[in-house]
């Protein structure tokens, strides 16, 4: 983090619909990573987003309503703008790739290209799929679909214009492999180079005629052509810091710091982007962090499917703080998460509601009962003769230690981008708090006019929720500047070298109760339990104030979500594996002779890429064991086996020790 500047990116949106939470997620994503550099050094951060408005799919949307494309992307770019402002978005700056600023650029990075002959014209044959704007070959289709994202691919034959992205091949391999921070998390990077080193990288065509589509940017070699929506959206990172127009801003930003993207688009990021940077002779950006999806139950919510959750009917209901809160604590880092409605209200509930809106309560309510309405003055430590009570200093000292633990730790999470582990330690470091006034009981202490240990206490809890709040401010900034204002701090905005010192809260200066609880409790009973729709009755209420009438009472089993007697219809069971061996012509098969209790079985697995028949033999796995037998390449297999598997990793779950025999029941 001391580097000399911060750069984060989004990926700019296309403009052909409105956006959803998955969008809303990696922009506050960059936002809170953005808060958190700015409170470090307020000169070196800096925060683009923006949008993608060329290409097929925004023409296609601008038809299917009836305007131009320039219209299209008018009407439609301000909605993410307007969504920005409300949730509170700090960037510094939004690019728009209709923009003239980005336009020149783009034409001059091609004719440079074209002129040093990595661009050349050839004749295509291919498929295109629209919802990705990318081309695939005939072999590559999933079952005649888009292998990304599995909708139809149209059939184009044409002559184009093509970017030798094929001869870099070797060197981005290699630029991978020796550059572990270029794209995280590592099972990311593996997966490009696994698809690098299986797969023949070929040119990328980069223009579409115009007489198909004409929304785009024009070749300034070629007026019949326009180019790619990618080579265009990519280039976007550094045409708007100043690439070939402003050296100075360009060298101060880039190579950027994060480019923050989301998996789907981890090809075009860590394939297309980095070799065309390389043609260009520019450095490329430290790290491209994929982070995985917001599901809709399984399936990922995208606008092509259209399973989305509106962002702003959340931030209507609960406010912004608590949507920011759910999306970074909620989602860990680099894996999927579901997004429900119940989910959001648990969490919100238990986290804000209870832990930290609690000690708030609490904290606040005793200062004004039992000190006056002033932060307490117990004097520095050393003059007090704590003589005679020594639980509460003992208890203190433990309190002092877990939350420069807490601080610690999120400053490791911002390095390591685990921001929602980060959160879970600040939330530890308040429920160790609430624990802390339990322990030294404060109301006891005042009943026994211990004076000292009370305020000692009471300014100790202070002094912790300042921290907390200092360390949640880049997520909720709004509710946690309220915070440090009800403690009677005349600056909202924490400095955060001040967060290893204790005794910083000025003795004697007045706090500011709050009318209205920060984080009200939201009735469980009220809330939709599926993602609400667009016809959802939309409440417009006061910033945290939660929505308690007006909603769904019955209870509706949540997408994805299945009741104990489904789970116990599945029987799973403990099983040694007696004998393995290779399943002939399928390297990914085992076929295992297996024990369960009494019973010899036949399995095919497919774990031969991760074990070697060797290492399976004598080992307990766990299997389904009442799953219909089925043919798995003409051989018989009783059951399926439970592995853990991320990226390329996968691993045999098996149990903690042994038992006296196979066929234990898993429950
Ligand atoms: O791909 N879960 O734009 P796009 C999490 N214009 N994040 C999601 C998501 C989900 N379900 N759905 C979308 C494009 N996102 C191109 C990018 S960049 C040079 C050009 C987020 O409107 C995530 O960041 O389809 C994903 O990568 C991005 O939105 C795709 O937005
Ligand atoms: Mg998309």
């Amino acid at each position: 983090m001391a580097d000399k500047s911060y750069y984060v990116t989004t990926p700019i949106y296309y403009v052909n619909d409105r956006p959803h939470i998955g969008h809303a997620y990696t922009t506050v994503l960059a936002d809170v990573l953005a808060r958190y550099h700015r409170l470090l050094d307020p000169t070196s951060t800096f925060f683009l987003t923006g949008t993608d408005e060329h290409g097929q799919k925004v023409q296609q949307a601008a038809e299917k309503n009836g305007l131009t494309p320039q219209q299209q992307c008018d009407q439609t770019v301000v909605r993410y703008q307007e969504l920005w402002k409300r949730l509170g978005i700090t960037n510094d700056d939004f690019i728009r790739t209709t923009e003239d600023r980005h336009k020149v650029i783009v034409q001059e990075v091609l004719q440079d290209l074209y002129d040093r002959d990595e661009i050349y014209r050839a004749d295509y044959q291919g498929r295109y799929c629209v919802a990705c704007e990318r081309f695939f070959a005939e072999k590559d289709l999933v079952d005649g679909s888009c292998p990304e994202c599995g909708l139809k691919t149209d059939a184009i034959q044409e002559s184009n214009y093509f970017f030798r992205m094929s001869k870099y091949q070797d060197w981005l391999i290699e630029y991978i492999e020796t550059h572990p921070e270029f794209i995280r998390p590592d099972f990311r990077a593996n997966e490009t180079l696994g698809f690098l080193k299986t797969k023949k990288l070929q040119d990328l065509c980069i223009s579409r005629p115009k007489s198909r589509l004409a929304w785009g940017i024009e070749l300034p070699f070629d007026k019949d052509f326009v180019t790619y929506v990618w080579f265009d959206a990519l280039l976007n990172y550094i045409t708007a810091i100043g690439y070939r127009r402003d050296d100075d801003k360009f060298n101060k930003w880039w190579p950027a710091t994060h480019q923050l993207i989301g998996k789907d688009i981890l090809t075009t990021h860590t394939v297309y982007w980095p070799t065309m940077l390389k043609a260009m002779g520019v450095p490329l950006p430290k790290t491209v962090f994929a982070h995985g999806w917001w599901l809709t139950g399984r399936t990922k919510m995208s606008k092509s499917l259209g399973n989305v959750v509106n962002p702003m009917e959340m931030v209507d209901k609960y406010g912004v703080d608590a949507f920011r809160y759910f999306l970074i604590a909620e989602m860990t880092l680099g894996q999927d998460a579901s997004f429900t409605e119940e989910a959001f209200v648990r969490r919100y509930n238990s986290d804000l509601a209870n832990d930290l809106g609690n000690l708030l309560s609490r904290v606040l309510s005793m200062i004004t009962r039992y000190c006056d309405g002033k932060i307490p003055d117990y004097g520095p430590d050393e003059n007090v003769d704590f003589s005679g009570n020594p639980e509460p200093l003992a208890h203190t000292a433990a309190v002092h230690l877990k939350l420069k633990w807490a601080v610690e730790k999120m400053e490791k999470a911002i390095q390591t981008m685990r921001l929602d582990a980060g959160i879970g330690d600040v939330l530890a470091g308040v429920r160790d708090l609430n624990k802390y006034l339990e322990q030294t009981a404060p109301w006891t202490l005042a009943k026994n006019k211990d004076q000292k240990h009370l305020s000692l206490v009471l300014y100790t809890a202070a002094e912790g929720l300042r921290i907390c709040a200092a360390l949640l401010y880049p997520v909720m900034p709004e509710r946690m500047g309220k915070l440090r204002a009800a403690l009677g701090m005349e600056d909202v905005t924490p400095q955060m070298d001040k967060l290893k010192e204790f005794n910083v809260l000025k003795p004697g200066t007045p706090i500011r109760p709050l009318d209205v609880s920060l984080f009200p409790r939201i009735e469980v009973e009220n809330v939709e339990a599926t993602p609400s729709s667009p016809q959802s009755k939309k409440e417009k209420r006061d910033e945290g104030v939660a929505s308690t009438k007006n909603m769904n009472t019955e209870p509706v089993k949540p997408e994805g979500v299945i009741t104990y007697d489904e789970v116990m219809n599945v029987k799973l069971r403990t099983a040694k594996v007696l004998q393995a061996e290779k399943v002939e012509g399928a390297d990914k098969l085992l076929k295992l002779q297996i024990e369960v209790g009494e019973e010899k079985r036949q399995l095919v697995a497919g774990i031969a890429l991760h074990y070697t028949p060797e290492q399976v033999v004598g080992r307990t796995i766990v299997i389904v064991a009442n799953l219909k037998p089925a043919k798995i390449r003409g051989v018989e297999s009783q059951g399926m086996l439970l592995c853990a598997s991320i990226g390329d990793q996968l691993r045999l779950v098996t149990i903690d020790g042994e038992l006296s025999a196979s066929g234990a029941v898993v429950k």
